[in-house]
């Protein structure tokens, strides 16, 4: 098909020329990104089994893409799963995930209290608006999942590894064993600690969750997001998949998958890097407050060194400016000149948010102080850049505020 003769029109060989080449006797190191949204076959009835499901295949980028199946294979690998199934966005993943694992009118979901905003929203509101009886929990309170448990039997418990903003550790396998004590599954997002600290399934969880626009990316140059999970239960979602089309497209597979070749080596120095910005930032005037799994005055730090294995705490820290409401953390923000006030976290980049105007800004004023973010919280991603550099940024911009 690729073999035009110069007899055709340049209308039809600018369309078809070049393109289609033999099959190569050569393989790429690296997996190219296929944009194509249909697939050729020399033969019509393969592509009627792969449509039937009797063999493997690709037939229409929504059913699935080349790019985005080698992306699928790296995280499933990385989390030690079967299987994977990637989305446009942390979220969609999510809410496939929800859907799939059968949470529909009547049916009850029970999800950590302080989740991040759009996934608490799309529990609260959106299921919730939809039938589901959705009832939010502290995680770090056994007893009390225990006695949540017993009263609603769930379908699914939702909790993240580290928590989005208030950093509290899940202890995954004690969870993992009350979910499935009462028949539910244990979902667990894992963007925070990512498969470099800790791999859920390996605990006793059934499905994990990355929001990969975060550290499996790793550059904020991609959005993405990817479920893994058996076999069985990816093929409930990869239904959904189909129909919804909240598909990962091959671009950003690609980027999500070279980031992820540099996962261990950011990830340890996100670690080291937080520990000693956490540690710094508990001896600046002007800081009430700072929650770092790695300090010995978290109450997770020793479930997180457990969790953890050695390895480290994460990249994320979350700290209080003395007195300060929105007027002085905005200040705060406009004095700093190497860490940048952006709405995402996990990049090489040091990343600063105010979750009251923006990651939590779903939840209500009082929602956000029942579960502990004050008006004063900020929540910084750690970046890979110098630790001096970050900590004197801080330093001059806390001086900027205090004497201004
Ligand atoms: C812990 C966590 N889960 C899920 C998401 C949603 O991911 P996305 O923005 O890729 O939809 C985020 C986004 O910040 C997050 O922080």
């Amino acid at each position: 098909m690729s073999d035009l003769s110069k007899d055709r029109d340049f209308y039809t060989r600018a369309v078809h020329a070049g393109e289609r080449a033999p099959r190569p006797d050569f393989t790429p190191v690296v997996t190219p990104i296929y944009p194509s949204v249909g697939y050729l076959y020399d033969d019509m009835d393969d592509l009627d089994a792969i449509f039937a499901g009797a063999r493997e295949g690709y037939v229409y980028t929504r059913y699935g893409s080349p790019t985005v199946t080698a992306f699928e294979t790296a995280v499933a690998d990385l989390e030690e799963g079967e299987t994977a199934l990637a989305f446009a966005s942390g979220m969609a993943a999510i809410h496939a995930a929800a859907i799939a694992l059968g949470l529909r009118a009547g049916a009850s979901a029970l999800v950590a209290q302080d989740v991040y905003g759009a996934s608490y929203a799309l529990f609260n509101r959106l299921l919730a608006t939809q039938g589901v009886d959705v009832h939010f929990v502290d995680m770090a309170d056994l007893g009390a999942v225990e006695e949540a448990c017993a009263a609603y039997s769930p379908r699914l418990l939702f909790c993240e590894t580290i928590s989005n903003p208030l950093l509290k550790v899940a202890d995954v396998a004690a969870l993992a064993r009350l979910a499935h004590d009462c028949g539910a599954a244990l979902v667990v997002d894992n963007t925070f600690a990512t498969p470099y600290l800790c791999r859920p399934l390996s605990l006793g969880a059934d499905v994990v969750i990355h929001s990969a626009t975060k550290y499996i990316g790793g550059h904020g140059d991609a959005l993405g997001g990817v479920v893994v999970t058996s076999s069985e239960r990816r093929h409930t979602m990869y239904e959904v998949l189909k129909i919804t089309g909240a598909n990962l497209g091959p671009h950003e597979a690609w980027l999500l998958m070279r980031g992820l070749k540099t996962l261990p080596l950011r990830m340890a120095r996100h670690c080291a890097n937080a520990l000693q910005v956490a540690d710094g930032l508990a001896r600046m005037g002007g800081v009430v407050r700072v929650i770092y799994p790695g300090r010995h005055d978290h109450p997770g730090h020793r479930l997180a060194t457990r969790l953890f294995g050695g390895r480290g705490y994460g990249g994320m820290v979350a700290f209080e400016l003395r007195d300060a409401d929105q007027e002085e953390v905005f200040r705060f923000f406009e004095a700093l000149q190497l860490c940048l006030p952006a709405t995402t976290l996990g990049d090489v980049y040091t990343l600063v948010l105010y979750p009251a105007h923006s990651s939590h800004r779903a939840l209500s004023e009082a929602a956000r102080a029942e579960i502990g973010i004050g008006r004063g919280l900020v929540r910084m991603s750690v970046g890979i850049e110098a630790v001096e550099d970050i900590l004197a940024d801080v330093k001059q911009a806390l001086d900027t505020i205090l004497y201004a």
